[in-house]
């Protein structure tokens, strides 16, 4: 069944220069571009983003971290996309994601993990209507 996903390219993978590599994976496997913005994350959508990672201890510097310049956020649209993206990016801890992965090949950070993607049916509903309002249903 065709669903939307939320992706964030995150701001070590924009310095990086990783922008073009990444879209490039999720085009190459078959994922439709629904929508893509170039933003900087304010506190404000931190907070709301990452609400229950809020009173972790990797918080603070995690917002730090993605507070800390331009990002990419795209929606993505194809079969089964929630599952699909999960598992191109791979595990959490880039040390620790399998090779063939987003992470597994380009990551070696647990909070620097290069790309964030919705983790269920009901975070990309929550997290498409908080980046991309106009394209919420
Ligand atoms: P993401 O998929 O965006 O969801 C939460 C983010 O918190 C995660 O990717 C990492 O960037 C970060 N994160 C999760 N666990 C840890 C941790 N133990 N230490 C540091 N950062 C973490």
């Amino acid at each position: 069944v065709t669903e939307r996903t939320l992706v964030l390219i995150k701001p070590d993978a924009v310095r990086r220069g990783l922008v073009g590599e990444l879209i490039g994976r999720f085009e190459r496997k078959g994922l439709t571009i629904d929508a893509l913005e170039l933003r900087t994350m304010d506190a404000e959508l931190a907070d709301t983003h990452y609400a229950e990672h809020v009173t972790r201890d990797f918080y603070p510097p995690l917002k730090a971290f993605m507070t800390s310049g331009p990002l990419v956020s795209l929606i993505l649209s194809g079969d089964q996309a929630i599952e699909v993206v999960r598992g191109l990016i791979g595990a959490t801890d880039g040390r620790k994601a399998a090779a063939g992965t987003v992470r597994g090949d380009l990551s070696l950070s647990n909070r620097e993990n290069l790309v964030h993607a919705s983790d269920s049916p009901d975070s990309a509903k929550r997290e498409i209507a908080l980046w991309f309002p106009a394209h919420s249903v």
